[in-house]
């Protein structure tokens, strides 16, 4: 079978079917997707029927994936391998979590961002599997920004500003613009990772803009007009002709380009319905082949730095 992509909107977002994801792929089936990736940016797959073990496998054929911190206390982890990132509000039991600092730190995903900006290593494809929703109506849906439309339609006056600008971006920035408690000058001392805001987006030779909930600075910018900067191509790029959302089904499959989008969680009520989302994260440019070894930021990240919100320091607390 090969790939058919019905566009969700004219530039941006497709729905895919035509190929079995749970089987293992041919070099001209993976191709398919990744030039559906180029031209989409966001491609959805409704009821894979994959299980964690398939998802890896589909994603390795993207590159390195990224691995989840260890745990310092050898704690177990609700999923079966480190490949997969947990996006759900259930703790260890698969029980809805009620642990406020769990709870705080997943409210920065409601904000516009692009996964891992705050690694020096940018992240490419996230590719997301449901496993349990919220029911019909209750939200929980995922939404796309078209990065790349929306750079092509700034005037050229703001393309010709922004073009050699560097962004810096930290993890802790996006979790203070959601609430968390931590001080400007704590976040400074942590570790930031620079990128430019406009790159050329490698696969379609597109450019596009690199920014979002991450970006706390623009190098060599006075703070205030940075930061106003940064709002401004935010509010622009997340205009509703270049969004649109995912009402997720359990079986769906997304996969999004972080060098091409931003995205954001929509509001559900997190007490009352389980979201079981699981995540791998694809290395930008590394190739299938490529599985490196030894090479672990995100366990260095927080190593070397706590969360602001440190869920295991949280517990141990009693809070
Ligand atoms: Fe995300």
């Amino acid at each position: 079978m090969s790939l058919i992509c019905e566009p969700i909107l004219p530039n941006f977002g497709a729905v895919c079917s035509g190929l079995d994801l749970t089987q293992p792929l041919s070099p001209e089936e993976v191709t398919q997707v990744t030039d559906a990736m180029d031209r989409y940016g966001v491609t959805v797959w409704r009821n894979t029927g994959m299980n964690d073990e398939q998802h890896v496998e589909f994603s390795r054929n993207f590159g390195y994936l990224e691995r989840v911190p260890k745990r310092p206390d050898g704690q177990k982890m609700r999923l079966s391998c480190r490949e997969l990132f947990d996006a759900s509000n259930l703790n260890l039991e698969g029980e809805i979590t009620r642990d406020p600092a769990a709870i705080e730190y997943r409210k920065g995903d409601r904000l516009w961002h692009t996964d891992s900006a705050f690694l020096e290593k940018r992240t490419s494809y996230s590719i997301l599997l449901a496993h349990e929703v919220p029911p019909p109506g209750a939200g929980g849906e995922t939404w796309f920004a078209d990065a790349r439309t929306a750079y092509d339609d700034l005037p050229q006056e703001t393309k010709d500003r922004i073009e050699d600008l560097v962004g810096v971006n930290s993890l802790w920035w996006s979790r203070k613009q959601a609430g968390a408690d931590v001080a400007e000058e704590e976040i400074y001392e942590r570790p930031m990772a620079r990128h430019r805001i406009v790159h050329t987006h490698a696969g379609s030779g597109r450019k596009s803009l690199f920014i979002a909930a991450h970006t706390m600075d623009i190098e060599g910018m006075d703070k205030a007009e940075g930061r106003q900067l940064i709002a401004d191509l935010i509010a622009h790029v997340t205009q509703p002709k270049y969004t649109f959302s995912h009402n997720w089904q359990v079986g769906d499959l997304v996969i999004w380009d972080n060098l091409a989008t931003m995205h954001r969680g929509g509001d559900y009520d997190y007490n009352a319905h389980k979201r079981d989302m699981r995540r791998t994260t694809v290395r930008e440019g590394t190739e299938p082949h490529l599985m490196e070894t030894g090479d672990d930021p995100y366990t260095a990240l927080f190593a070397r730095s706590p969360r602001s919100v440190d869920i295991n320091a949280a517990r141990d607390a009693g809070r």
